[in-house]
């Protein structure tokens, strides 16, 4: 949790240096080329990684309006997916050794799609069956609990956005330098949340843990943090958890 701001900041690093535009570095097949010219993004992934790419759609589709697909990789697999070429297929994983994800993965890249995998580990299986590869540096996770790289996964989706709404000219200038200064921000409104922001969490903690349940709501990129609530909480504590779409 502590480790959460310097993960961020490492995984923007010189990518948002610029300060006009986004440099994600050398994408293998994945050039500026294809980026304009896709057509449509499908996020395959598993577990928190899997809520990580649920809050990149909400990023492309507002700034890069394309269309985008999350799935569970576990059930990726198991269908028969419509996906081919012109279709942008991102495998998100942290360690990049998730069997399902990597399946996906595969799938997808014998149909012709072009695939990018997002993971923290280099050399891993992940890196190995895509054709290009974006790195989250979050340093090695120990924890069960997947977090520095959640925040630092959610970040490169955040940058993929940006870039992506660069070269395919659907963000005004002036919104996308707002927006790459917004997200510069992030490690310190990260370390003040942390600082800040403990306490509460203790005292909530303190009153309430001695309930059989808990309930995560939550709407726009809220939802996706409640299911990533919802998951952190019942796998460190083993209290049953379940998280919903406010509205529902
Ligand atoms: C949650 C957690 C798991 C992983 C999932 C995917 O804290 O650790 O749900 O997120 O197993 O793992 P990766 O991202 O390595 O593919």
């Amino acid at each position: 949790i502590h480790e959460q701001a310097d993960a961020v900041a490492e995984t923007i690093g010189e990518r948002a240096a610029r300060g006009v535009g986004i440099d994600l570095g050398d994408l293998g097949a994945i050039d500026d080329d294809l980026l304009r010219t896709i057509r449509r993004i499908v996020v395959v992934a598993c577990g928190t990684s899997f809520h990580a790419g649920l809050i990149g759609r909400y990023a492309i589709e507002e700034w890069a309006r394309l269309p985008v697909e999350v799935d569970i990789a576990s059930e990726y697999r198991y269908r028969n997916p419509v996906v081919g070429p012109g279709d942008l297929v991102i495998g998100i994983s942290q360690s990049g050794e998730t069997a399902d994800t990597l399946a996906a993965m595969r799938t997808a890249r014998t149909r012709g799609a072009s695939v990018l995998a997002v993971t923290n580990i280099m050399g891993s299986q992940a890196t190995r069956d895509a054709d290009g590869v974006l790195y989250t540096r979050a340093g090695l996770e120990i924890g069960v609990a997947a977090t520095k790289t959640f925040v630092s996964q959610v970040a490169v989706m955040y940058l993929l956005a940006m870039r992506l709404a660069e070269l395919r000219g659907t963000l005004d200038p002036g919104v996308l330098k707002a927006a790459i200064s917004d997200l510069k921000r992030l490690p310190h409104a990260i370390d003040e949340m942390v600082e800040h922001g403990l306490a509460s969490v203790e005292r909530v903690a303190e009153r309430h843990h001695k309930a059989g349940f808990f309930l995560y709501l939550g709407r726009h990129v809220g939802l996706p943090v409640a299911l990533e609530g919802a998951l952190k909480l019942k796998e460190i504590s083993y209290i049953a958890t379940d998280a919903y779409a406010a509205g529902e």
